[in-house]
């Protein structure tokens, strides 16, 4: 009897614990902890390589100075999310890109260049709306990166925007 109420007690308090990934407890820490610029080896198995070197074309500046024209609205941001986490065709952006948008999803490994890491302010910011939706609807040419235009419509790239943005904030 004392044995099975020891399974109990254990299963209780370390089955939650065990749920939490390293990767999210680590992610949690850098989060909470501001290690972000302190410590690389953190931020490595947190959040992906960060800063990232990019070699994506510059989109042509018709693109490059184009603004969202949605808001942020909750309705955008949940169409985004929807659209990157499961809808988007051919394949949802969180495999390449992560489901926390570190870019180390799925079918990430091995890919040269690496799928970028929308948790990385210091590349991300640096990234203009129009250069988002440019790449997002022509694909990255010789990358795994595919073009979207067939598939997302002009709307659902803005709402896309708007929640891989919240990624880095
Ligand atoms: C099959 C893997 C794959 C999928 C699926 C994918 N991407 Fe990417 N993505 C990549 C790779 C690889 C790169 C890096 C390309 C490069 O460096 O030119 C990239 C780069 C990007 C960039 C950065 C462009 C820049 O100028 O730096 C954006 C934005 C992006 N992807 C958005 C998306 C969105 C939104 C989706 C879903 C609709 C998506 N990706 C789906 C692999 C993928």
């Amino acid at each position: 009897m004392k044995i099975l109420l020891l399974i109990f007690a254990v299963s209780v308090f370390v089955f939650p614990v065990a749920r939490v990934s390293a990767g999210q407890q680590l992610d949690f820490l850098t989060r909470h902890l501001s290690l972000k610029h302190e410590s690389p080896i953190t931020l490595i198995a947190a959040s992906g390589i960060c800063p990232q070197s990019r070699k994506t074309e510059k989109a042509p500046s018709r693109y490059t100075l184009k603004q969202n024209p949605l808001f942020a609205t909750t309705k955008n941001i949940e169409r985004g999310q929807s659209l990157y986490q499961t809808e988007a065709k051919p394949t949802a952006c969180k495999m390449c890109h992560g489901i926390r948008g570190n870019g180390n999803g799925r079918l990430a490994r091995g890919l040269e260049p690496a799928p970028r890491n929308f948790t990385c302010e210091e590349t991300m910011k640096s990234l203009s709306d129009g250069q988002l939706f440019w790449v997002i609807k022509n694909g990255s040419k010789g990358t795994a990166m595919s073009a979207h235009k067939f598939t997302l419509s002009d709307k659902d790239i803005w709402q896309v925007i708007h929640y891989l943005k919240l990624f880095s904030r």
